[in-house]
């Protein structure tokens, strides 16, 4: 009998895994309806690649290594640079409406960390709306493609011979299905979900890493979280977000009394790598001097319809950034870290791949280049289809299972509170204490729901990793070790880490 590819999650690169995956049978399931509930739809800067005449695929795996902070696998970041321009044809060729100039050449914005402008943009801020509407598009003309929406994935079935036999997962009335599948791809984006304050949908909560690593999968880097700098601060959850091309375009940040302060933090001040620019606004806000993205001169009037996104958050927010610098914050953006994963998506379990946020190939080190993350489901989703297009079929032995317990939204509450204060900008050996205690009091209530595995894995990484690098700051431990090593942790091993409650932990609720 022949059994179908599944792959999980509807963003970037699930959608691209999906259309290029044929001949394959492909059975695409996605918990929300078609373009919601990825971070996908809700990217603002766009898509990077060298496409502009002073650019060159090499300068942008240079800036890709740069940015990593010595963990960069350097193979990775040149394919990623190599294959970027390529990516953004096919795309535009879909109908992925990217702006571009009178005279025919792409309209690229200047983003952090960047040598070159060179981020590909859509309608000003528009970029993953955009992209995914062309995407979806796509699919649903796609022959070789069944979608099953609103189809929650809740865990994998594991095989006798080792490795994934197929998806466990609920029907739109919730009715639980054992979906057997040849191959199996995770695309469930990020983890920032778990955090308080996040740019990303409440349901991206790491599914993949409890998930892959309940069948044997390694996590690598869990500790590296990047936070955006300029999260709109109003009290939203998820935190709208005011994108980085606002910097590119002049737009500074200043404190209460107005002044700049990255100018006194790092020579590119704004523009300096992202967890630079997230800690000093971090550090702005813990002391009360505020800290706020003045575009009035930068964009000014020409704001409606230059970041309509944007704009619309801050009008609902009661503020006009033609007038008014916008209040920021740092929020948990994206996820470095995930299932380690070769540059074709496999997980070394058997009918296991991940592409996307939620994989770990080491592309970006201990700190994503702006706009690398929707190119990176692009280039590695179309590679982990190319690879499972002709893949022979494997004869399944699957092993009964039942999903994870659910974690009850106070517990979720709790959890979020606790990455968020304990896991943040900046981490110390006894926050990470307190949060792992969380976490074993909410197993010991709950059981071992999916979030707090992913949880546990970012907590115990961040433990183990006693230097500050990239996204990972440890204020016990602000130095950078001269070698710079992966974390890689099995379940069982982050389990160990801090595997009792203190004594003085407060209880589970
Ligand atoms: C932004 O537009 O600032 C976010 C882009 C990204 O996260 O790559």
């Amino acid at each position: 009998m022949s059994h179908p590819l599944i792959i999980i999650g509807a963003g970037i690169a699930g959608l691209w895994t999906a259309l290029h995956a044929a001949p394959r049978r492909v059975i695409l399931l996605t918990g929300a309806r078609l373009g919601e509930g990825s971070s996908t739809g809700w990217a603002q800067g766009g898509v990077a690649a060298a496409l502009g005449t002073d650019d060159r695929p090499s300068l942008h795996a240079r800036d890709t290594i740069a940015a990593g902070a010595g963990l960069v696998y350097e193979a990775a970041a040149y394919l990623l640079a190599e294959a970027g321009p390529a990516e953004i044809e096919a795309l535009y060729g879909l109908g992925a409406p990217f702006e571009r100039e009178a005279d025919g050449s792409w309209s690229l914005s200047r983003e952090a960390a960047h040598s070159r402008a060179r981020v590909a943009r859509v309608k000003g801020d528009q970029a993953g709306a955009g992209i995914l509407a062309a995407l979806i598009r796509a699919v649903q003309a796609a022959p070789h493609i069944e979608i099953r929406e609103g189809w929650r994935a809740s865990g994998l079935i594991p095989d006798a011979a080792g490795g994934c036999a197929g998806v466990m997962a609920f029907d739109p009335s919730g009715n639980l299905h054992d979906l057997l599948a040849s191959d199996v791809v995770l695309a469930t984006g990020s983890l920032c979900g778990l955090y308080g304050v996040t740019t990303t949908p409440a349901s991206s909560q790491g599914q993949a890493l409890s998930w892959a690593a309940r069948l044997g999968a390694v996590i690598q880097d869990p500790e590296f979280v990047q936070f955006h700098p300029t999260a709109i601060d109003v009290g939203r959850d998820p935190a709208p977000l005011a994108t980085e091309a606002l910097r590119g375009e002049g737009a500074t940040l200043i404190d209460r009394t107005g002044t700049r302060f990255m100018r006194g933090v790092h020579p590119q001040a704004e523009l300096a790598p992202r967890d630079v620019v997230a800690r000093a606004v971090h550090r702005q806000v813990k002391t009360g001097r505020g800290a706020y993205l003045d575009a009035r001169a930068a964009v000014g009037a020409e704001f409606p319809e230059r970041f309509p996104a944007v704009f619309a958050a801050c009008r609902a927010a009661g503020i006009d950034p033609r007038l008014a610098p916008i209040p920021v914050a740092p929020a948990a953006h994206y996820h470095m870290g995930g299932v380690a994963a070769d540059t074709e998506g496999f997980t070394g379990v058997p009918g296991l791949w991940a592409v996307g946020e939620c994989a770990s190939t080491g592309v970006h080190g201990a700190n994503r280049l702006a706009s690398n993350s929707l190119l990176e489901g692009l280039v590695f989703g179309r590679r982990a289809a190319e690879a499972l297009a002709n893949a022979p079929q494997r004869a399944l032995k699957p092993v009964p299972a039942d999903p994870a317990p659910a974690l009850p939204a106070e517990a979720l509450a709790r959890l979020r509170a606790a990455m968020a204060i304990e896991a943040g900008v900046e981490r110390e050996a006894a926050g990470l204490a307190r949060l792992l205690d969380t976490i074993n009091a909410l197993e010991a209530k709950h059981g071992e729901a999916d979030a707090l595995i992913a949880a546990r894995f970012v907590a115990a990484g961040a433990m183990l990793r006693t230097e500050s690098r990239g996204g990972h700051f440890r204020s016990d431990h602000p130095s950078t070790s001269a070698v710079a090593t992966h974390t890689r942790l099995t379940l069982a091993e982050a389990r160990a880490v801090h595997p009792h409650i203190s004594p003085l932990a407060e209880p589970a609720e």
